[in-house]
């Protein structure tokens, strides 16, 4: 590979910067050009049914500037900026944007476009990096200066016709496209040109929107090229200085990031980072990435999955699986350490107030918060640790394994995914448990039982006060039991205990209610440990709390091969 064929690009001669040492603290103008610049990427762009739905999408999320099209582009560009305003689509807070080339006829079939339009932002825009000048224009630096200077004045003739009320309803954006690859101090020149032309001042500002038309530079270089231009262009206080970050080198989102910190008001971008190439930055991300330090911004994610399907609907557009915030696995482990941690960090949570500050680890934000649910945190395959299939099996099916039993659990369930050389499901999880721990009737199962409340005082002071009595079969023959106990299970034991099955005591037992009203029932876990030192878990499901109980002894006696 032979690098040499490639040079840096500009930077900025910034002394002093100020951006590295700042925090964003509050959401900037949004801008989506998801109708625009997402579309113009598309293979089969956008109809204008399509179009309509997602404009009402983005309305809906709560952007109130939105680039609707290029009207002089199509037929289909001009008919949907129609469609908006004679149909009434537009509520009355939200600004469309409009792109056009600064060639006076593109302007006056855009200013066709737009008649009748509440409010407006008549975004122009020519290209100024050297390679665009030399190779497209063949033009000098002075002449791009006019092309720029000439739109501008080609719509402020357009508007002459109109009344001063219209008029007031359009504002001006200029983007020197390529800015990226522009020599920044020439970038500030044709801006500054622009703003005269326009006549800005404080109540009547102009937006400056400084692309990264191909994303050439690290970040930092972005946001200083930013901040040196915030501090040299002409009556900054008149102007709205905008990021358009593209991706070409993955790192859209942090050239947008740095360049708020450097100064940016505005940020011009895409649902889940569609766009030319490798897209326009992803203005999801960089929303929720506020929002993961506690800065509102002002766009509602609160159901991401919803928004997520449409667009992936109305583009045909996939969102990879790793996608920050609404890819599928972005809020999935599948790490035994991981998963410890993220099941500990969610049963502390259990007991905080909802609107404790969020530290689950490993998992940046709550994903309730965005319409997403718990199910998915965990899952489980062959690198699964042992509190993985536990917590699969306590928030999906109600299983609240104690955690001394957790391991027997995730050994079981880690060697069937072995087995299967596959993530393993909800479903095939609770099956494995179920079929091992409750269903399991290998040698022993309890064909009758009947417990007896004994008289307190007719056994000179025994604390055996239960009695049971009953059929078990073991390994298909039916033997008859009884036994006494200080209650069902322990009379239970007692009676089964060195007859049917070695002595054993219980060393752990944990129970807990599941279902609700007539469905309601007790979950039990017990820990038996023989005479010989060897421990078995088991588990029982009944209707009936104490016969829950003897149902899990039964099922640990079923764990001796
Ligand atoms: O990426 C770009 O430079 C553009 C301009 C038209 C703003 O989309
Ligand atoms: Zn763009």
């Amino acid at each position: 590979m032979n690098a040499s064929k490639y040079k840096p690009f500009e930077g900025a001669p910034i002394v002093g910067r100020q951006w590295p040492s700042k925090r964003i603290t509050k959401a900037p103008i949004w801008c989506s050009v998801d109708l625009r610049d997402g579309n113009q990427a598309l293979i089969d762009p956008m109809g204008i049914e399509t179009k309509l739905k997602f404009f009402d999408l983005l309305v809906k999320i709560g952007f109130k500037e939105i680039e609707i099209c290029f009207p002089s582009a199509s037929d289909t560009e001009f008919d949907f900026c129609r469609r908006l305003i004679e149909e009434n689509h537009i509520p009355s807070d939200v600004t469309i944007q409009v792109l056009c080339q600064a060639r006076e006829h593109l302007i006056r079939r855009t200013m066709e476009a737009i008649k009748g339009a509440p409010s407006v932002i008549f975004h122009i825009y020519n290209s100024t990096s050297p390679a665009q000048r030399k190779y497209t224009f063949g033009k000098t630096k002075d002449e791009i200066v006019q092309i720029a200077v000439e739109g501008v004045r080609c719509i402020k003739e357009c508007m002459k016709s109109l009344s001063e009320d219209e008029r007031k309803r359009i504002r001006l954006e200029y983007s020197p496209e390529s800015f990226s690859m522009t020599e920044i101090d020439y970038a500030i020149e044709i801006c500054d040109a622009v703003g005269r032309e326009w006549g800005i001042s404080p109540e009547r500002k102009i937006i400056y929107n400084l692309p990264s038309t191909v994303e050439c530079y690290t970040p930092n270089v972005y946001a200083d090229r930013i901040e040196y231009f915030a501090s040299k262009v002409a009556n900054r206080e008149s102007v709205i200085i905008s990021t358009h970050c593209h991706n070409d080198r993955g790192t859209g989102v942090a050239s947008c990031e740095l360049g708020l910190l450097a100064g940016a008001d505005r940020v011009e971008g895409c649902l889940f980072g569609n766009g030319e190439r490798t897209g326009n930055l992803d203005i999801v991300t960089v929303a929720l990435n506020m929002f993961s330090e506690g800065v509102d911004p002002e766009l509602d994610f609160s159901d991401l999955p919803s928004v997520a399907d449409a667009y992936q609907e109305y583009t045909k557009m996939d969102i990879p699986p790793r996608t920050p915030y609404a890819g599928g696995l972005a809020y999935t482990a599948l790490s035994g350490g991981h998963q410890d941690a993220i099941a500990k960090g969610l049963a502390a949570r259990a007991s905080m107030p909802a609107d404790a500050v969020w530290d689950v680890p490993y998992i940046l934000i709550d994903p309730h918060d965005i319409g997403r649910q718990y199910e998915g945190i965990i899952r489980i395959n062959s690198q699964s640790g042992k509190g993985g299939a536990s917590f699969i099996l306590e928030h999906n099916y109600g299983y609240s394994i104690p955690k001394a039993m957790q391991p027997a659990v995730g050994n079981l369930i880690k060697a069937e995914s072995d087995k299967a050389q596959r993530e393993l499901k909800g479903e095939e999880i609770l099956s494995f448990f179920e079929e091992k721990w409750i269903r399991n009737r290998a040698r022993f199962e309890i064909v009758d039982i009947a417990s007896t409340q004994l008289d307190a005082n007719s056994e000179s002071g025994s604390a055996e006060h239960v009695s049971c009595r009953g059929v078990i079969r073991v390994d298909g023959e039916n033997v008859a039991f009884g036994g006494r106990g200080n209650g069902p299970l322990d009379s239970f034991v007692s009676a089964v205990s060195g007859v049917v099955f070695p002595v054993f005591n219980i060393t752990a037992f944990h129970e807990h209610s599941v279902g609700q009203g007539s469905g309601a029932g007790a979950v039990a876990y017990v820990q038996i440990e023989t005479g010989s030192g060897e421990k078995f878990w088991g588990v029982g499901k009944s209707s009936n709390v104490g016969r829950a109980g003897i149902e899990a002894v039964v099922s640990a006696m079923n764990q001796l091969g």
